[in-house]
């Protein structure tokens, strides 16, 4: 077994890895760190945010914010976590302590009542305080850092409607992204004091100890193999939990125990132990394997690694897929994003992934690894059934690979209950290309409506091939409202399904000829 060691703020602790399925909340508050709570244990609220220093792939370091309900503490061997109590400084006998800024003004503003989510919060928005390209709103003030500064200044600066892409309701004057905050939940205090909180904040002092870390390297990947027997006749503890340092470790390693758990962000496997109860008795993790986690461009393909995090595969693809970029807000929350995976979401073959619409309106394959070699499999043919994929025991997702050139007009909508934060009653992806006023090419991929995310072929044929008009769109509509087999569900109806289906094409036609109607109608004032 390997010498296990999380450095939690600052200081090195070591884990005796005979609880292989212990969560990363629960052994910090087994160490005395009780400033993270347990909210839901399903990644919802988070109360259980902390700091983690990641690699930000420019030889820094990102402060970044995670669930600790969800990933197992044996994935944290070699890393660097800080919890809320190690911002600021806690009150000894000899000083008074010293409240980190965003403690204070979270303290200052109202932003605490029974202080429950606080810790959350404060890891969440410490991590937006610390990143390195958040940039005030030029030409507007940026609020003193002492706690006397008017947040309502600097909401009044970003509502000043200079800058468009600016929304007052999402980012401040001081470019701080409320996005950041949408996985923690608060149930007594109110958004607005939190949000307050979070517009005043300032710039990191020069000799901020967390600013200064963001300069240095990340701690590197460590390769990690736990083996435990024993626990009792009814409560055996029999498990292993591996981190192999290559993907060919990693491949051999799964072509032996096929029936082994993969796990990158454990996002998904997070909510399946703990509210499942389920106890794998190998777990592989791949999050940090290099081979995974790569995004290269090419002449004809974008490939994304599939262990890159949704967070990493945003920041590096900077709005190049626009199709993509529409996905990532409207995935989760920052919190899940931030530990997420392309790999993992399409490792669970679940019909309601958001990510399958999307790749499969850009027309994606996937590069499926195992020790036998590679293969590369169109999405539309991986899915073969509920939950269920072509790939073989011990094969992986290596990467997502999307070709080149886009879809000239695209669009992905997200039908769900609330607007953020939620799981689809139905999504949908469109990517259609039109030369000289006919559909070419469409490709439209659905989420919710079957055993599986399908494409919508009966409504591809019904466009290509026809003038883009809102005539072919209506049509369209009326084939695309009767894909697939949706069912009823607490989510929505099969009827409510159907109905929504065919309003998306037309939202899609509206939004894609949006402006030229708009441009004719000023045209015609
Ligand atoms: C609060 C919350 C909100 C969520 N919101 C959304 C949402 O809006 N939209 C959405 O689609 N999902 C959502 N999810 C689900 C989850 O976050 C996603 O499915 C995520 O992409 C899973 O990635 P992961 O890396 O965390 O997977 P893990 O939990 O690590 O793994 C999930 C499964 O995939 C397998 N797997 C992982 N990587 C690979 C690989 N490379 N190859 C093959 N198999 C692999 C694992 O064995 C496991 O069975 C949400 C989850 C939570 C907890
Ligand atoms: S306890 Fe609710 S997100 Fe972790
Ligand atoms: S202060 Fe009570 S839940 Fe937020």
């Amino acid at each position: 077994m390997t010498d296990i060691r999380i450095t939690v703020n600052g200081e090195a602790r070591s884990v005796s890895g005979d609880r292989p399925h212990e969560r990363l909340l629960d052994w910090l508050r087994d160490e005395g760190l009780t400033g993270a709570k347990e909210g839901c244990a399903e990644g919802e609220c988070g109360a259980c945010a902390v700091l983690v220093a990641k690699d930000d792939g420019r030889g820094g370091t990102r402060w970044t914010a995670v669930n600790a309900c969800l990933p197992p503490t044996l994935a944290f061997d070699g890393q660097e976590v800080v919890t809320s109590e190690g911002l600021g400084e806690p009150a000894t006998p000899i000083s008074e302590g010293r409240l980190h800024e965003v403690q204070r003004e979270m303290a200052v503003r109202g932003g605490s009542q029974c202080g429950y989510c606080t810790p959350g919060f404060i890891c969440s928005m410490a991590a937006e305080f610390y990143r390195e390209d958040r940039t005030p709103v030029a030409g507007t003030a940026t609020p003193a850092n002492d706690g006397t500064a008017s947040a309502d200044a600097a909401a009044d600066a970003s509502a000043a409607g200079d800058c468009p892409v600016h929304d007052e309701h999402l980012e401040g004057a001081n470019g701080f992204d409320l996005h950041s905050l949408s996985g923690n939940l608060c149930r007594c205090t109110g958004y607005r004091a939190i949000r307050d909180a979070a517009f005043a904040l300032g710039e990191p002092e020069a000799d901020d100890p967390f600013a200064r870390r963001r300069a240095l390297a990340a701690p590197a990947p460590v390769a990690t193999r736990v083996r435990t027997t024993g626990g009792t006749r009814r409560q055996p503890h029999e498990a292993e939990f591996t981190r192999p340092a290559t993907l060919a470790e990693a491949l051999e390693l799964y072509a032996a125990n096929p029936d082994a758990q993969l796990v990158a962000g454990s996002t998904d496997a997070g909510v399946e132990s703990n509210i499942r109860g389920t106890r794998p008795q190998r777990v592989i993790a791949i999050d940090r394997i290099d081979e995974l986690r790569t995004l290269e461009r090419g002449d004809d393909a974008i490939v994304i690694g599939a262990a890159l995090t949704l967070s990493e595969a945003e920041r590096a693809l900077d709005g190049t897929v626009p199709l993509l970029a529409e996905l990532f807000p409207l995935f989760a929350s920052r919190l899940i994003r931030n530990a997420a995976t392309l790999g993992g979401n399409l490792g669970t073959g679940s019909p309601i992934g958001d990510s399958a619409p999307v790749l499969l309106a850009l027309g994606a394959e996937l590069v499926l690894a195992s020790a036998e070699g590679e293969r590369t499999v169109p999405l539309a043919e991986y899915f073969t059934g509920y939950r269920q994929t072509v790939r073989v025991p011990g094969e992986l997702i290596k990467a997502v690979r999307i070709p080149l050139p886009l879809a000239t007009k695209t669009a992905f909508f997200k039908v769900a209950k609330r607007r953020f934060d939620d799981i689809s009653s139905v999504a949908a992806g469109f990517a259609v290309d039109v030369v000289d006023g006919t559909v070419v090419s469409a490709r439209i991929g659905l989420g919710g409506v079957a055993a599986t995310p399908i494409r919508a072929t009966a409504t591809e044929q019904a466009l290509v091939g026809r003038e883009w008009s809102i005539e072919t769109a209506a049509r369209a509509a009326e084939a695309l409202a009767a894909e697939g087999t949706p069912l009823d569900d607490m989510r929505a109806s099969s009827a409510y399904r159907s109905a929504v289906l065919g309003q998306l094409l037309m939202k899609f036609w509206a939004r894609a000829e949006g402006p030229t109607l708009t441009r004719t109608t000023e045209g015609a004032r």
